[in-house]
Parts: C-alpha cells; sequence; structure tokens
C-alpha cells in the first residue's frame, strides 16, 4: 500500500539453526498504533531488532519511506527516522534526566529538540535535573521514551512498556502513544495487556513461534482458532 511508511515482506529471521521470523509480511501507515502480540519467544522483539537494524533479516524486504533499509546501520536508519524503546529501559544513568534527552537529540533526524516539551510528554519535568540512575523503573521507561521522541522518529518501536505499571500510569501511557499517533507518528507497540492495547489499536498482529497468525483487530483475534489454540497452548 502506497500509504504505509514502513512494509516488511517475507521476512526471514535464523539463529544458527532456530527460526526465529517465518515470512512475516505487514505495513504500518503514519499515525496508526499497530499492536504486535504473541507469547513469549514468539518473535516479537527480533521484529522489532530487525526494523531497527540491531539485527538485519536473512531473507525479505524492509521499505521504509521508500527506502530499502534491510542493509543500513542502525544509526541511519535513526537519521531516516526509525527509533524504539527497550523492554529494560537503557538510559545513562550518570546523566540528568535532560541530559539524557539532549544526548538522544543528536542521533536521529535533523530537528531542534525542544527538551522542555518532551520532558512534559514525558512527565518527567520535575525529575529533570536528577541522575536517571536514581529514576525508578517506570520513570526510567518513561525517559527511555522521551530519548527515543528527541531523535524526532517518524515511527516509533514500543517493547513492553505497560509491564509493571499501575492502571494510572497505563493510562498516561495510553494518552500518550495516542497524542503521538495524533501527530502522524507510526507505532508499533509490542505488549502482553490486552485491554491496554485495545484501548490504543485497531490493528494487532498476533506472532505465534515466528509466523502470523492474525491480523485484525484484538476482539477479532479473540475469536480466532488458531489464536486461541495458540495462547491456550503456550
Ligand atoms: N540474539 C539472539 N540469539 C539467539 N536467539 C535469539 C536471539 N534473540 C532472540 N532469540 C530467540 O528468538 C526467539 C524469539 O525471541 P524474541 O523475539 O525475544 O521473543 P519475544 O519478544 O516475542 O518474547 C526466542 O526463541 C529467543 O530465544
Ligand atoms: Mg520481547
Amino acid at each position: 500500500m502506497s500509504s504505509e511508511l514502513l512494509h516488511l515482506a517475507g521476512v526471514n529471521k535464523r539463529f544458527g539453526g532456530l527460526v526465529v521470523l517465518n515470512d512475516v509480511t505487514f505495513g504500518v501507515s503514519p499515525g496508526e498504533i499497530l499492536g504486535l502480540v504473541g507469547s513469549n519467544g514468539s518473535g516479537k522483539t527480533t521484529t522489532i531488532n530487525l526494523i531497527s537494524g540491531m539485527y538485519r533479516a536473512d531473507a525479505g524486504s524492509i521499505v521504509f519511506d521508500g527506502h530499502s533499509i534491510n542493509r543500513l546501520p542502525m544509526f541511519r536508519r535513526a537519521r531516516l527516522g526509525i527509533n524504539r524503546t527497550f523492554q529494560v529501559p537503557k538510559v545513562f544513568r550518570d546523566m540528568t534526566v535532560r541530559e539524557n534527552i539532549e544526548v538522544a537529540a543528536h542521533f536521529g533526524r535533523a530537528h531542534e529538540a525542544d527538551v522542555d516539551a518532551i520532558l512534559a510528554d514525558v512527565d518527567l519535568t520535575g525529575n529533570a535535573d536528577k541522575l536517571a540512575g536514581s529514576l525508578t523503573v517506570n520513570q526510567q521507561k518513561q525517559l527511555d521514551l522521551g530519548r527515543a521522541l528527541a531523535t524526532n522518529p517518524k515511527l516509533l518501536l514500543v517493547d513492553e512498556i505497560g509491564a509493571g505499571l499501575n492502571p494510572a500510569e497505563l493510562g498516561a501511557i495510553a494518552a500518550l502513544l495516542q497524542k503521538l499517533a495524533a501527530r502522524g507518528i507510526a507505532l508499533i507497540v509490542v505488549e502482553h495487556l490486552l485491554d491496554f492495547l485495545n484501548r490504543i489499536t485497531e490493528r494487532v498482529i498476533v506472532l505465534g513461534a515466528g509466523r502470523m497468525l492474525f491480523q485484525g483487530s484484538l476482539a477479532q483475534a479473540s475469536h480466532d482458532p488458531e489464536v486461541v489454540a495458540a495462547f491456550i497452548g503456550g
């Protein structure tokens, strides 16, 4: 589809003899939040790693914004506008919150980062001058998201940001992700918390053992025999 920002076609990934992704094909459009679900080990983080450039696909194509990106290193993809958060947040612990965001701003698409606006977006204004290492894990997740935003992404990959958050924190993150989509950012959100995902997505992809089992709304997914079997089975 020509309106898509990102398109994967026939993507395969092996680690040694283990086939981790097999014939994965999907796209995401600007302003869309696409959910990515599946049991542990189904290949969700690997999908994010292939898009962000931590790993290369063994077969298939990944096209982003008109560029074939599968051979580009991670920093080139970041400059094109792809960034991600981590399942375990990675922040510079000995720098302040503000410095973390300022540093990240140098690694993405060229722009003037509005650091104060980003701090407000991720609800860290009051902690701007604290060392990142002194933040709670949840605040580090917010900072990790803020660092990704500082690169001015067109596509944001969010890996299990909801785990461990209380309902109020989940509500705040859901609202923020929707605000980012409303700005035109495309998001791929990996998440186990299906209520959370149901609030923010119209379409999800279900992975099972590296294969796409389903593509559609979460409500439809819950009636799909293959999806139900995969979840009950594993
Ligand atoms: N760097 C790696 N080397 C070897 N195996 C890996 C590597 N990364 C992931 N895997 C394997 O790939 C499979 C999918 O992992 P992953 O994408 O992290 O799953 P998910 O995020 O869905 O839980 C698992 O079997 C995992 O052990
Ligand atoms: Mg994972």
